[in-house]
């Protein structure tokens, strides 16, 4: 089985997604970590985030892989533990730029299907309803408010230290909102046979046994 869990940034999607695979035992996969693998790529070889040619090659030599800890998910570009750096105010203010190539795009939804293949799995990020896996046996499409979601990522910023401005996290939800609905490849949609859960008043137990009641029904 195959579930599918899009929506804009700060969502929920990767938190509810990895408890409601928890529960029914299913495989993870974060795809916005991956997008975000290929940007520390970019960085970390001092290339413009607009090279499609260049992230393409280190791309394809590279391995992004996924290891369970205690601790959540931890994020590797080959042997290099990136869980932290992908997560930065670099990597998520330019990830946009290099989600928009169309070679990138194309590499790693190849990677994508190919984890999937043949596993019960729960992906999130913004194109597997529609793109990714568009016979997901389940689909979700998770929106909050801009200014709920801001306020998320506020209290997130606080537990590691960050000291952002509420109002400046919000501006830059917008923004990496507009850039992925509006980019010319798989931009952000909501796929017809999609269901959408507002979790702006919802709690995380709420939206995950909401999925998990879909998907039971599903199977
Ligand atoms: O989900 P997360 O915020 O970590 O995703 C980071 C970025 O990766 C998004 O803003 C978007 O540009 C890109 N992304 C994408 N397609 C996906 C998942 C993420 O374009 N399936």
């Amino acid at each position: 089985m195959q579930i599918a869990i899009d929506g804009p940034s700060s969502a929920g999607k990767s938190t509810v997604a990895k408890l409601v695979a928890t529960e029914l035992n299913f495989i993870y996969c974060d795809t916005g970590a991956m997008y975000r693998a290929a940007t520390v790529l970019a960085q970390q070889n001092q290339l413009d985030y607009g090279d499609e040619e260049q992230i393409l090659a280190l791309l394809k030599q590279a391995t992004i892989k996924f290891q369970p800890a205690k601790t959540g998910q931890l994020v590797f570009l080959d042997d290099q533990d990136v869980t932290l750096k992908i997560r930065t105010p670099e990597i998520t203010n330019n990830v946009s730029q290099v989600s928009a190539l169309p070679k990138i795009r194309e590499e790693l939804v190849r990677q994508q299907r190919s984890i999937a293949s043949g596993n019960n799995i729960v992906m999130d990020g913004r194109d597997i309803g529609t793109t990714v896996l568009p016979d997901a046996e389940l689909k979700v499409f998770l929106i909050a408010s801009a200014n709920e979601r801001a306020r998320r990522r506020f209290e997130e910023n606080i537990t590691k230290g960050i000291q952002t401005p509420l109002a400046k996290l919000q501006e830059e939800i917008e923004l990496r909102d507009y850039k992925d609905s509006h980019r010319r490849v798989s931009p952000l949609t909501k796929a017809d046979d999609a269901v959408e859960i507002d979790s702006t008043h919802l709690s995380i137990e709420e939206v995950t046994q909401a999925i998990v009641k879909l998907a039971n029904e599903r199977k």
